[in-house]
């Protein structure tokens, strides 16, 4: 056990922890690297460049004739998937920090450090990219200093690209990391901190074993669940799985035992052997709470069954999504899903295509409301059209956020007005180094869902970054505005918006749905109402060409290919009453400029 180290790296979204780990993989010969970024494998990983999954594997390293075996858990940057971090910290005794030279300490280097801090972990600052021209180390160590207060010969100056620094990172992990504690003579207790649905082999468990010792062919129990299975096979992560007889304290790995059902495995529960059983959970981590909803209906209303076991095996992988039956009167069946943030429904959904293929169409998204009615009951609603009648409500509450905005000095006055357009209020401010500033807001959460993160970037040139976490419920003065096609109020389009900006809204996006609804063989009327008042109207005019004419008549082969043609431009479509809408249109409130 005195020969493990177990980490994670943390640091702000882009500031090259996947690099820097790839370099350490191949410094340390666990594998060879072929091409950048072994860490991220999900495809999606890759093209989008950004890490969605905590990482796990292990490495093989000496220092002065000393085998040691260290445990790197890569996590992801971005504030939606800031859960994944605090799971993969709760396994770990140690965190590298890493701050990009070029930009400097950001809005979740600061959240993850302190989440880090929170669970006494050792922290190793690194200062990455020394290597690119704009590097300001000078700066970025004064930055950390001040953060840490720790001394300046413990940060570690390092290239991902170039490789420096690496070593001094790894004998960094060894000498000042502390060995896991815990006692291999007590019951075995294995914290599970993240699992994969595996076709073949069904699910994979992921844990750290905190105390005890489980062996193959063991017969374990989960003990929040109570369900008990038989170890067939434990083994630690390298690239692939690596089989070993035993997992003992302090170790981080994995047991297989040919669960086929996803809802019997929690992220967060402990194992422990059936026979001599631990007297309790470890304590784990929060559960998380998502705060942003919307629906997600299959475009092929048959296909609602797999898109409920689709979503069970993602939730596997992913223990922040959340989701439940609901159904609309314009979509049919579905599930009302709970996301961290907007780029998480977005992954998710693409998931959902490419791990499941799963076509499906999400609706606007919303936060979550608290809704008082005059009876006096208090009620969660996750969807405008589960509000009660507006006669029946007394006052609706919505979540703000407290956030945390880095930013150069240069960009302070277009961000505050930003805020304030967004209905926030500016709580300080405060100069962290030089030119740059750190601001603090209240902020409606309904508003920052939206478009506020594109804003932010496009008016800070990139220079500004943010973080939140959830402050409190507030009263606030909502209304519902409703969508009409024809005549016909569309539910999957209604949102719940300040009553000051409902008209303009409703404008707006009957502005942007005549864009995005093409031409039929009708008119269409696209109108908004607040209750039964008609607040905006825009009208999609009927098609006057018809397709085939331009084929004489006898091509039979053409006409067919454009048909064809027009039945894939269907795609995402989803039929409501005669009108056909893409699944943009759904989305059409988030793009509004
Ligand atoms: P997320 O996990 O998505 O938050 O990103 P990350 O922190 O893992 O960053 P990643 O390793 O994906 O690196 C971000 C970008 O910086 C990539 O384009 C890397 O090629 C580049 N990069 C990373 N480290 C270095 C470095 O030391 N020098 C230079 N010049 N570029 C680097």
């Amino acid at each position: 056990m005195e020969n493990i180290r177990n980490f994670c790296i943390i640091a702000h979204i882009d500031h090259g922890k996947s690099t820097l780990a790839d370099r350490m993989l191949e410094y340390t010969k666990t594998i060879k690297i072929t091409e950048n970024q072994m860490l991220d494998d999900m495809d999606l990983e890759r093209e989008r460049g950004i890490t969605i999954k905590s990482h796990a594997i292990q490495m093989e390293y000496s220092l002065d004739g000393k085998k040691y075996i260290l445990n790197l858990i890569d996590t992801p940057g971005h504030v939606d998937f800031s859960y994944e971090v605090s799971r993969s910290i709760a396994a770990c005794e140690g965190a590298l920090l890493v701050v990009d030279a070029t930009q400097g300490v950001q809005a979740q280097t600061i959240s993850n450090l302190y989440m880090a801090i929170d669970h006494d972990l050792e922290i190793i600052p690194v200062i990455n990219k020394i290597d690119m021209p704009n590097a300001m180390p000078e700066e970025v160590e004064d930055e950390i200093l001040d953060l840490i207060g720790c001394d300046p010969e413990d940060i570690i100056r390092a290239s991902g690209k170039t490789g420096e620094g690496v070593p001094d990172i790894l004998k960094a992990v060894v000498e000042r990391i502390p060995a896991p504690k815990g006692d291999p003579e007590k019951p075995l207790q294995m914290l599970i901190f993240d699992s994969i649905f595996n076709s073949f082999r069904g699910i994979i468990v992921l844990g750290k074993v905190v105390n005890g010792v489980v062996r193959q062919g063991d017969e374990v129990k989960f003990v929040q669940t109570g369900m008990e299975y038989t170890a067939d096979e434990v083994g630690v992560l390298k690239m692939d799985l690596e089989p070993r007889k035993t997992l003992s304290t302090g170790e981080v790995g994995y047991i297989i035992s040919g669960i086929k059902n996803a809802t019997e495995v929690k992220v967060g529960d402990t194992i422990t052997h059936v026979d001599q059983p631990c007297d309790k959970a470890i304590e784990g981590f929060q559960e998380v709470k998502p705060m942003v909803f919307a629906g997600v209906y299959p475009i092929d209303p048959t296909e609602y069954e797999n898109l409920r076991s689709s979503l069970e095996k993602l939730q596997l992988n992913d223990a922040s999504l959340t989701f439940m039956p609901e159904s609309s009167q314009a979509l049919g069946f579905g599930f009302r899903c709970g996301f961290l943030g907007l780029l998480h429904m977005e992954i998710v959904q693409e998931r959902l295509d490419r791990e499941f293929n799963m076509e499906v169409i999400t609706t606007v998204p919303n936060v979550s409301y608290l809704v008082y009615t005059k009876q006096g009951e208090e009620l969660e609603v996750h969807n405008p059209s589960g509000l009660p009648d507006p006669t029946e409500i007394d006052h609706i509450d919505e979540p703000y956020i407290k956030a945390s905005i880095i930013t150069s000095a240069d960009y302070i006055g277009p961000i505050i007005k930003l805020c304030l357009d967004k209905r926030g209020e500016l709580l300080d401010q405060q100069y962290i180094s030089g030119n740059r500033v750190e601001l603090h807001f209240m902020l409606p959460l309904g508003e920052i869902v939206i478009d506020f993160y594109d804003k932010l970037k496009s008016i800070s040139k990139g220079y500004a970054s943010f973080d939140y976490h959830i402050d409190s419920y507030r009263p606030s003065k909502l209304i519902k505005l409703d969508i009409l096609l024809n005549g016909e109020p569309v539910d999957a389009l209604s949102t719940l918006t300040h009553q000051d900006n409902a008209v303009t809204l409703g404008r707006n996006m009957c502005e942007k749905l005549k864009e995005l609804i093409p031409r039929q063989q009708f008119d269409i009327a696209i109108q908004a109402a607040i209750g039964a008042k008609i607040v905006a109207r825009e009208t999609v005019k009927q098609v006057r060409k018809d397709v085939l004419a331009k084929c004489y008549g006898g091509d039979v082969s053409r006409k067919r290919k454009l048909l064809e043609k027009q039945k894939k431009g269907k795609k995402r479509m989803k039929q409501i009453g005669n009108v056909q809408v893409p699944q943009k249109a759904f989305l059409a409130v988030l793009k509004l400029d």
